[in-house]
């Protein structure tokens, strides 16, 4: 079987996490680099991929199937609506874009053109993911009743030398807490409303470094979920789920979902439920699973092309991307007004 020709635009931080992925992926061949700055052309030529400053240019050249943009949030709607017009299927990073409008535009060229679109919110390849979405549709749960998410850690300072980090856009709830939301949305229901404070008290950056959040889901559960990039704690994804090597593992859990019939608890995957009555005089039991651990981002490549193929329906289609965005996006409208923010979509 020969491999489906890929390219990727925007070879910055995680751009070249996707190339490396790309590079060893059995299902996909990289067949261009599209990426203005000198520094990429450098590095496409140390990977021996041929390198484009014009991502068009790229797409007529080396007529990849699909192609990942990895470039900046502002340049998403533009880059992915010039691709899916060409006939082009794209992942666009998180967030799918800036605004919602411009979500809305690439989901509707998307859908007249038929061509698909991912969003990469690559944590939902995760296989403690995907275990625990099976138990949640699978009814163990029961009814869902309430979520509890934490997003919790500390950023070294030097991160935040990088002045866009300081300013809006760059706070740990577009950031981050987006990647949770997203989450959140896909294990235990569509969000109906959110209401939030937000601080920058330790910071003192025009943008948060702290948040809580309050989430009223569809299906008649609550939820909360406690953002901050200026605390000492392990109880944040990135640090428990054991997805990157730059993070050292912690053994903690940061989402604790809970039903009518038993709790899951992730990345540790533990499930709590009584199985000798049912009420808090009665024993709880607890089992923990372990699963082998996959690359998210090689997933999502191999995920990519069974869609393109038309063999799997999407896993992060554009339409969850914006439902996800607008979510996001309402947190900081109700932290400024004060008040519960619906969510429309
Ligand atoms: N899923 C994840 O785990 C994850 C992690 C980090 C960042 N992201 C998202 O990925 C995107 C990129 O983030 P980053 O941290 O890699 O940024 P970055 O600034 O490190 O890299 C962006 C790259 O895009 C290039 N670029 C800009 N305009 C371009 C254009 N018109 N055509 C081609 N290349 C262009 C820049 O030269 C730069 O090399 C953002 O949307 C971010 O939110 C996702």
């Amino acid at each position: 079987m020969s491999k489906m020709p890929v390219g990727v635009i925007g070879a910055g931080a995680i751009g070249k996490t996707h190339i490396d992925r790309a590079l060893k992926h059995v299902d996909v061949e990289l067949v261009g680099i599209a990426d203005p700055v000198p520094q990429a052309e450098a590095f496409a030529r140390s990977v021996g991929v041929p390198w484009f400053a014009d991502y068009c240019q790229m797409l007529e050249v080396a007529r990849p199937r699909g192609v990942m943009v990895a470039t900046p949030n502002v340049t998403h709607a533009r880059i992915a609506t010039d691709c899916l017009e060409r006939g082009v299927g794209v992942i666009v990073e998180k967030p799918i874009a800036h605004t919602v409008e411009d979500a809305q535009h690439i989901c509707d060229i998307s859908r007249s053109k038929d061509i698909p679109a991912l969003v990469g919110h690559h944590r939902r390849y995760n296989p403690i993911v995907r275990h625990a979405k099976q138990i949640i549709d699978s009814g163990k749960l029961g009814r869902p009743v309430a979520a509890t998410v934490l997003c919790t850690w500390r950023k070294p300072d030097e991160y935040f030398n990088v002045v866009w980090r300081r300013e809006p856009g760059g706070g740990p709830i577009l950031m981050n807490a987006i990647h949770d939301i997203d989450k959140i949305r896909h294990l235990f229901g569509e969000i109906e409303s959110v209401q939030a404070l937000v601080s920058n008290a330790v910071r003192r950056f025009v943008v948060e470094d702290t948040s809580a959040i309050i989430c009223k889901f569809r299906n008649g559960a609550v939820g909360t979920m406690t953002v901050s990039d200026t605390c000492t704690a392990p109880w944040n994804w990135d640090l428990s789920a054991g997805e990157g090597e730059l993070f050292p593992r912690q053994d903690a859990d940061a989402y604790f979902l809970s039903g009518t019939e038993a709790s899951i608890t992730l990345p540790r995957l533990e499930i709590w439920e009584y199985r000798r009555g049912r009420g808090w005089h009665d024993p709880l039991t607890v089992e923990r699973t372990a699963l082998h651990k996959a690359c998210p981002y090689a997933e999502q490549w191999r995920h990519f092309r069974a869609l393109i193929e038309g063999l799997e329906p999407p896993v992060c289609s554009a339409l969850d991307g914006l439902r996800t965005l607008e979510a996001t996006l309402a947190v900081h409208a109700a932290a400024e007004s004060g008040r519960s923010v619906r969510i429309s979509n």
